[in-house]
């Protein structure tokens, strides 16, 4: 492909596959980051997108249902899975988890107060015959106050908070719960006075469902997995403001009798002195658009050095972990690359994890989305999705202009450029988000609930919007369908 005038070419990628123990790390360069502002029409005025189509989320309206009745803000939500990432209903209800909090705080202060809650409705109902909202039920927190609490060796916290993660249903009813268990250390003002602990964790409970609701027992005990090593995942002490969380696990049919887990985390550095290489950069030989090693580290870029880990179980029953090296790292591209999950689809694998427009690093840029990557094993030379940028589904965004932030956008910027985040891709295709932002500076309402579901057509190294799919493109508010039932008789 020629490269965008005035910009570099994308990295070369094979997709080729390594054992999943090597000691390969693909890399999101900063070559593959800079397709996104080539992308980006340089002409586009105030307030219109400024991304392609094809790989924009449709815009959404401002007078969206809230799906908890005013109960709770809800954010970033996951269904009840196998190791296949199949969805789950259970005696005929579908289930899905959501970080809450309570409506009392702002919005944006919800990441120290959050907790995991659950929803329920009717399985088997196609999302326009159900109640605009999505017809959940909100059956509560998962845990009782205290549980999450009791890994931490310093009881001295100020707030103890349950992150994301994923939950695994067995046959007969168990789940296994993985999550982000994170205790701040805070003074009066709010001001750390030790770094925030943030450890991958396991909850082992039961889910009892019939045609009257979903209880969920036995979320009474908390098993720590894994805390980052400072080897391969920076850890608190080479970075106050590490990033650990968010696991997500699986199975891999080329590794039979293995359960992986990809998490979010940071390429082990320490933060004043982190370096990025020439392959971090990945200029082909001969670019005449490229940049120094030492201009991109004197930038400020080395402060964005995100990555996606990989472990692997050590046990059935999943209560031992062990780490493997980052599959993917992003170091002078984004500092955070949120929830990652793999998606099988026609023999290949695809990464896809959520990014915000204000981790990337000086010289990047991109909207707030999902980013993909394809590959043909779970450690591969990924190649980012869509034209060697990686985006694969994005918020109306406006790279010509400053972002602003989710509490006060830029006067210039689309409507929609907050409205989706913290995507999820589900069989099929489909994803769901939350909405943080809808409107212009002077006429925007915050979210707290789930959005639209949309629809991406997956296809060797693209994704695209589906606009077929509902309306326009935008389907059911905070539809999340199971493509699978489970029967047990436990009641
Ligand atoms: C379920 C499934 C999942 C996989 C996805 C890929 O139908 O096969 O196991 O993640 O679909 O299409
Ligand atoms: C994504 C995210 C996750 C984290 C949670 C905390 O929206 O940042 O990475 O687990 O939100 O609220």
């Amino acid at each position: 492909t020629d490269a965008v005038p005035g910009f570099p070419q994308p990295t070369e990628h094979t997709q080729k596959a390594y054992s999943p123990t090597d000691n390969f790390t693909s890399r999101w360069t900063r070559a593959d980051a800079k397709q996104l502002k080539a992308m980006s029409d340089p002409d586009a005025g105030s307030r219109e997108n400024s991304m392609p189509t094809e790989y924009t989320m449709p815009t959404v309206s401002q007078d969206f249902p809230d799906m908890s009745n005013e109960k709770v803000w809800v954010w970033d939500t996951w269904p009840l899975i196998d190791e296949n990432a199949n969805q789950y209903s259970v005696n005929g209800q579908e289930i899905i988890f959501s970080l809450v909090a309570d409506r009392k705080l702002g919005f944006d202060e919800r990441h120290q107060y959050a907790r995991i809650g659950y929803f329920y409705r009717p399985a088997g109902i196609p999302a326009d015959e159900r109640p605009e909202d999505g017809g959940w039920t909100y059956g509560g927190q998962v845990f009782d106050e205290g549980v999450t609490g009791k890994i931490f060796e310093d009881q001295s916290f100020t707030h103890q908070t349950q992150w994301s993660g994923s939950a695994r249903v067995s046959k007969n009813g168990e789940i296994k719960l993985f999550f982000t268990d994170v205790a701040f250390y805070r003074d009066k003002d709010g001001q750390d006075v030790k770094p925030y602990d943030s450890r991958i964790a396991l909850s082992v409970g039961h889910v009892h469902s019939n045609k009257k609701g979903v209880k969920l027992t036995g979320f009474n005990k908390v098993k720590e997995l894994l805390q980052a090593d400072g080897k391969n995942y920076q850890n608190a002490a080479q970075n106050s403001y590490y990033n650990f969380r968010d696991p997500f696990t699986f199975v891999d049919p080329a590794h039979p009798g293995e359960t992986y887990m990809v998490f979010e985390g940071n390429s082990a550095m320490d933060r004043d002195d982190a370096k990025c290489t020439a392959e971090d950069l990945g200029y082909r030989e001969g670019e005449t658009n490229g940049e120094t090693v030492d201009q991109v580290n004197k930038s400020g870029a080395t402060y964005q050095i995100g990555n996606v880990g990989l472990a692997r179980a050590k046990n059935k029953a999943l209560t031992e972990w062990e780490f493997l090296p980052p599959i993917l790292s992003a170091n002078c591209v984004t500092d955070q690359t949120e929830r990652p999950q793999i998606y099988m689809q026609d023999g290949k694998y695809y990464l896809f994890t959520i990014s915000h427009r204000s981790t990337f690093a000086t010289g990047i840029d991109g909207p707030e989305g999902v980013y993909g990557f394809v590959g043909n094993g779970i450690r591969s030379d990924y190649q980012p999705l869509n034209r060697g940028s990686g985006l694969a589904l994005g918020s109306p965004t406006n790279l010509n202009f400053a972002a602003g932030s989710p509490f006060a956008p830029d006067y210039n910027q689309h409507p929609g450029q907050f409205q989706a985040y913290s995507h999820y891709v589900m069989p099929g295709g489909l994803v769901q988000s939350f909405i943080d932002t809808i409107g212009t500076k002077d006429n925007f309402v915050r979210g707290g609930t789930l959005g639209p579901t949309v629809k991406l057509n997956i296809k060797g190294d693209s994704a695209t919007v589906d606009y077929s799919y509902g309306n326009n493109g935008l389907g059911g508010w905070a539809d999340i369908p199971a493509n699978r039932e489970l029967k047990n008789k436990k009641k």
